[in-house]
């Protein structure tokens, strides 16, 4: 038997929020890794579906919404009682994640989620414009409430699972490599200034969150059901968002439908037309040059901020572009064809592929950066669904990414307990990768000479910048 190695002991209540496909995969490594009392474990979900893994383990299951109404009357006590720190574990879908966190602070208790999730009914109000509805805005309330906070208050750790989440811990580790690579003698970098020098240095453009999942259903989609390997509502929710990037510097020409932002960090801009009927053009080492969908996410603007190196007036005198550039698994892609066919209306029947309904596949999931001496670099993990079967229960490939990063995220709050809010980018990613990564497979780095312009303009002409391969006017899918 394998001896799990335990990273650290919760003193107070274990609240998860969401037992979906997430929640599901964690609990185990909550199990192998963590010292806690199991009687002060309790599972929130309005569904019960999964309900049989806690019943076998005596695992407290408490069926009900967590809601703006009742949020602060359910969690309080649960989070409290019999003394010792509390620990949230929110991997639901529509639960106000600020605000959860926010109580959680109030009561001293440390809080982890994977996504900045808005309340029900955010993200299909009419009532709002597209920027109201993008993941700066959530974003910006967020860090609005990390900059509020007073020094040392109780740890937040805010998006933290594959991406967002363990892709920032790899954008240092690839820019490390790269550096390495390319022969410069420099110092790891030790503050934010110094690894968003260091990117400038590099000469990175910009940074691709490229991904491809190989895995394949045993049976082929259904007419009229969307499938997908992790949680259908929670991707058709971020994909109907509209398309946002970070913003980088070097862009020299903007799709005429982007829109920039009149207040907050200013990293990225957003596009009038959602992310998940957005294409770009991208690398993986697997299929090599491929589609990707330009759907929003928080590293998009996260990374591009982090990295963002200002002159002495405060204007940003180098930022990297970043955005996410995914081909889910081909199910998906079919599932998104037939929902945007079909007026955008999502499928009544929708699934989450587990584990023993994939016949094989990876997922291939890392950040590519580009525009650099040695034109582009792959970094990330090639998890296969058989491995995933091997080291962990409940989950297929995508899912253990998501929860081992979840993990590392609660290793690293327990050690820095009174960090306030904060983001991947901002811990200490040779720890977190230390944590996850006996649960990535083969995390490997590939250079590629391929660049957006192989094989363009073909048979028609084309609006191309042909004295930069790595101006987002390229890579967008027009
Ligand atoms: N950062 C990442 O890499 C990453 C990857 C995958 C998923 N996620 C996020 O993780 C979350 C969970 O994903 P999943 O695949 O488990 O989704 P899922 O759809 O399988 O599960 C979500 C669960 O939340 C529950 N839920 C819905 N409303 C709730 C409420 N008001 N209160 C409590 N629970 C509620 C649902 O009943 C469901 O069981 C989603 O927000 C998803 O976007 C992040």
């Amino acid at each position: 038997m394998t001896s799990w190695p335990v990273h650290g002991k919760i003193t107070g209540p274990i609240v998860m929020i969401g037992f979906g496909s997430i929640g599901r995969g964690t609990l185990p490594l909550i199990e192998r890794h963590f010292e806690y009392d199991r009687s002060r474990l309790v599972v929130i979900d309005p569904h019960d579906s999964n309900r049989a893994l806690l019943d076998e383990r005596g695992i407290r299951f408490i069926q009900e919404s967590v809601t703006p109404e009742n949020y602060k009357a359910l969690l309080q006590p649960l989070l409290t009682e019999g003394g010792g720190q509390g620990f949230c574990v929110n991997l639901s879908v529509d639960t106000g994640s600020l605000d959860i966190m926010q109580l959680c602070s109030e009561l001293g208790a440390l809080y982890i989620d994977t996504v900045n999730e808005p309340w029900l009914g955010f993200y299909f109000d009419h009532s709002k414009g597209a920027a109201e509805r993008s993941n700066y805005a959530l974003r910006e309330a967020t860090i609005g409430a990390k900059h509020a906070r007073p020094a040392g208050t109780t740890t937040a750790v805010s998006c933290c699972g594959a991406n967002p989440g363990m892709v920032s811990w790899f954008v240092k580790q690839a820019l490390l490599n790269l550096s390495a690579d390319l022969g410069l003698q420099v110092p790891e970098p030790k503050t934010r200034a110094e690894w968003g020098a260091l990117m400038q240095q590099v000469g990175v453009k910009g940074i691709h969150i490229a991904e491809r999942d190989t895995q394949r259903a045993r049976h082929p989609k259904p007419r009229d059901v969307f499938v997908n390997t992790w949680s259908v509502e929670g991707f058709v929710s971020e994909g109907m968002q509209p398309a946002e990037l970070g913003w980088g510097t070097h862009e020299t020409w903007m799709p005429e439908n982007g829109r920039t932002h009149e207040k907050g960090c200013q990293a990225a801009i957003y596009l009038l037309q959602p992310g998940a009927n957005t294409r770009v053009r991208t690398w993986c080492p697997t299929p090599g040059p491929q589609y990707g969908f330009l759907v929003t996410h928080n590293e998009a603007i996260s990374i591009s901020d982090y990295f963002t190196v200002r002159d002495a007036a405060g204007n940003p005198a180098y930022r990297p572009t970043c955005h996410y550039a995914y081909h889910p698994a081909n199910d998906a892609v079919l599932s998104l064809h037939e929902m945007f066919g079909n007026g955008g209306n999502v499928q009544e029947e929708q699934h989450i592929l587990e584990e023993n309904e994939i016949v094989d596949g990876i997922d291939e999931l890392g950040v590519l950066l580009y525009g650099h001496g040695k034109n582009a670099y792959w970094y990330g993990s090639q998890l296969s669904v058989e491995e995933t079967r091997r080291i962990a229960p409940y989950q297929n490939a995508t899912g253990m990414q998501v929860t081992s990063a979840v993990l590392a995220g609660m290793v690293w709050a327990l050690e820095n307990p009174t960090a306030g809010i904060v983001e991947a980018d901002e811990m200490d990613f040779r720890r977190c990768l230390e944590v996850q990564l006996p649960y990535l497979g083969p995390v490997i780095g590939a250079y590629t000479d391929w660049t957006p312009l192989d094989g363009r303009p073909g048979f028609f002409p084309e609006d191309l910048d042909t004295s930069d391969p790595w101006q987002f006017r390229n890579i967008l899918v027009r």
